[in-house]
């Protein structure tokens, strides 16, 4: 029998010997993109390529981290849903297309995997004539084992051509696995479109070969791609004979060991597989649970997953090194900083366990009270006074069958979050947005303060706008654009500021560079502003200093780490604000009161002492 690993390296190896540069995969936040939460797909580290652009080499293939969030209440109760999975790909920028990635497809899959052929199906795009055929008669896949199926299914992203988003998009092609007539429905027209189970996706090839406009129209590529995913759990399930990808020996250990810990079966082991997972890969790539952006949504599993075992004490960070050396053939970084990782999730367990020894009582006497329906006020305290998620407090009511008063709740909470709404206009979907910015020039660079300058471009609801009234909350490029507005960046938040007229003022609540712009992330307090309009660009200096100590101070606490504790301190992440600073970082132990003060009076001391700092600009 094959195993998970041996699987992905097969994988990697027949696309090396077709010409494909193997690629490491990119992290699971991606190291380039700010629009994207979690890297999901393959092709996400791609991107540039697909546009035309730093192509240096033409084919690539790679296993990618993925995590996806869209599907959170399935995950654990179906065979097939996950939020982190692996992604196999192959990919071909402007080089090779449908012909040669059908017939690779193929050979691997009846070749390299030994699948009899009699098990695959296949689906094409409706109009895809030209993948129809070469299935037919080149692959000599039978005609009825054929589907032709819509933009919904087969177009990538999904229903692009007429919903968008425009950009690079195409059709697609996919390979179907068949357990046999009897396992499925039994209808006589069951075939891959069917959810009865028979049928399971393999293996998508899209054909990227247009390039959606505004107006729906689809002209061609300059280049034609291929962007091909294999989910590295499905085809293990299929290549190990088992339904479901949960009864792989990529999760049948840490199944073993979740049962262990907990001491008996729970309804809910898959999830809770699944969820730690998914926490151990997103720590190790420097994304520890917080309560902004990517940082919470691994709060959010981990809580979740400790709350559906049903213990009364940490476990979850005991898995960790299990994960670990399941994985540290490919994924060194995980067995590198298991220990590390391990005392975040146990503080995460802790933090919680803490909360809802306080919550829920509260909770329950509420649910007890409320006649059906929890009101909007009571939501809100669970939530700001007693730190208690609320997908955990719809869930658990829910489960009791209680409605939620959700409308009240979001307005206290709108009201409460007026002054944090940086961030929230990152999505959660996986597919590449074009980019915003196309029709946007270059402005030269000044770095004088305040700056005169004029509004160059306007980004309002997504889209290129002339105008930004009172109370609208949009994007900016000025020309021309200030070198002195630090960009976020390594961890540090963008500075802040105002754009200012005689009638009106914005607020800049963050900066951030793309493509060469910077991008002013404001909100019209006064007036309305227009294209052209110019403006006077003001520096919120106090914040900016205070961000520029705060980053400094991760230096030198960085600096006070490997004194006290020795070279192997590494950062792993940080965060700098003009608030606070968070550092993370490799150690094999938790740290002693005694090491904690040493580090604190060594930092306090240079402080103290104005130690210099030098300022040199590099190119
Ligand atoms: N991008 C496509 C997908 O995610 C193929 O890799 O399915």
């Amino acid at each position: 029998m094959l195993t998970g690993a041996e699987i992905r390296k097969r994988f990697l190896e027949y696309f090396e010997k077709k010409g494909h540069k193997v690629v490491e995969s990119d992290l699971l936040v991606p190291r380039n993109d700010p629009t994207l939460l979690f890297t999901g797909a393959g092709m996400n580290q791609f991107k540039e390529q697909f546009m035309g652009k730093n192509v240096t080499y033409k084919r690539a293939c790679s296993s990618q981290k993925c995590l996806r969030t869209g599907d959170l209440e399935n995950v654990g109760r179906t065979p097939r849903h996950h939020t982190f999975f692996e992604m196999l790909g192959n990919f071909s920028f402007g080089d090779y297309f449908k012909k040669e990635a059908i017939a690779w497809a193929w050979e691997f899959m009846t070749g390299e995997m030994g699948i009899p052929g009699e098990r695959l199906w296949v689906s094409v795009y409706k109009d895809d004539d030209e993948a129809f055929a070469i299935w037919r008669d080149e692959i000599k896949v039978p005609e009825r084992k054929i589907v032709k199926l819509g933009e919904h299914d087969n177009f990538w992203p999904a229903d692009a051509p007429s919903k968008g988003p425009n950009g690079p998009c195409g059709p697609c092609s996919e390979i179907f696995y068949d357990f046999g007539e009897n396992t499925g429905c039994g209808k006589a027209d069951c075939g891959p479109a069917c959810d009865c189970g028979r049928f399971i996706e393999v293996w998508n090839l899209v054909f990227t070969q247009f390039d959606r406009q505004p107006d729906g129209s689809l002209p061609p590529l300059p280049a034609r791609n291929i962007d091909t995913g294999m989910g590295l759990e499905r085809i293990t399930a299929v290549m190990q004979g088992v339904r479901t990808n949960f009864d792989t020996d990529l999760f049948i250990p840490l199944r073993a060991a979740i049962r262990r810990a907990i001491g008996r079966e729970v309804r809910d082991e898959k999830l809770i597989a699944d969820h730690i997972r998914a926490a151990v890969f997103a720590i190790a790539d420097g994304v520890p649970p917080s309560n902004e952006k990517q940082g919470y949504v691994i709060r959010k599993l981990i809580r979740r997953a400790y709350l559906k075992s049903g213990m009364k004490a940490p476990f979850l960070y005991n898995m960790v090194p299990g994960v670990a050396s399941m994985f540290k053939e490919i994924y060194p970084e995980l067995d590198e900083k298991r220990e590390h990782i391990s005392s975040i999730v146990l503080d995460e367990e802790k933090r919680f366990s803490d909360t809802l020894r306080c919550a829920m009582p509260v909770f329950e006497e509420m649910a007890a009270s409320c006649k059906g329906t929890l009101g909007g006020s009571e939501i809100f305290k669970l939530v700001d006074t007693y730190g208690l998620p609320i997908d955990i407090i719809s869930e658990e009511a829910q489960a009791r069958g209680m409605e939620l008063d959700t409308e009240t709740f979001d307005v206290l909470m709108e009201k409460q979050k007026e002054q944090s709404r940086k961030g929230s206009d990152i999505s959660t979907d996986f597919i590449f947005k074009p980019d915003k910015f196309r029709e946007a020039p270059k402005p030269s660079l000044s770095d004088v303060l305040p700056l005169e300058a004029r509004i160059e471009f306007i980004l309002r609801k997504e889209s290129p706008s002339e105008e930004a009234a009172e109370g609208e909350r949009v994007e900016v490029i000025t020309s021309p654009q200030s070198s002195r507005f630090y960009a976020e960046s390594g961890g540090q938040s963008g500075d802040k500021g105002a754009i200012e007229k005689t009638d009106g003022w914005m607020r800049i609540l963050n900066t951030y560079e793309t493509d060469g712009r910077k991008v002013y992330e404001a909100v019209v307090e006064r007036g309305t502003f227009f294209k052209g309009d110019a403006v006077k660009l003001c520096l919120d200096r106090e914040k900016n200093s205070d961000t520029a100590k705060n980053h400094t101070a991760t230096h030198l606490l960085q600096a006070a780490l490997r004194n006290v504790l020795g070279d192997h301190v590494k950062q792993s992440g940080s965060l700098v604000t003009d608030e606070r600073l968070r550092f993370d970082f490799t150690h094999l132990k938790k740290m002693s009161e005694r090491e904690l003060s040493k580090v604190e009076e060594m930092v306090n001391m240079w402080v103290e002492e104005g130690v210099p700092v030098a300022k040199e600009v590099k190119d």
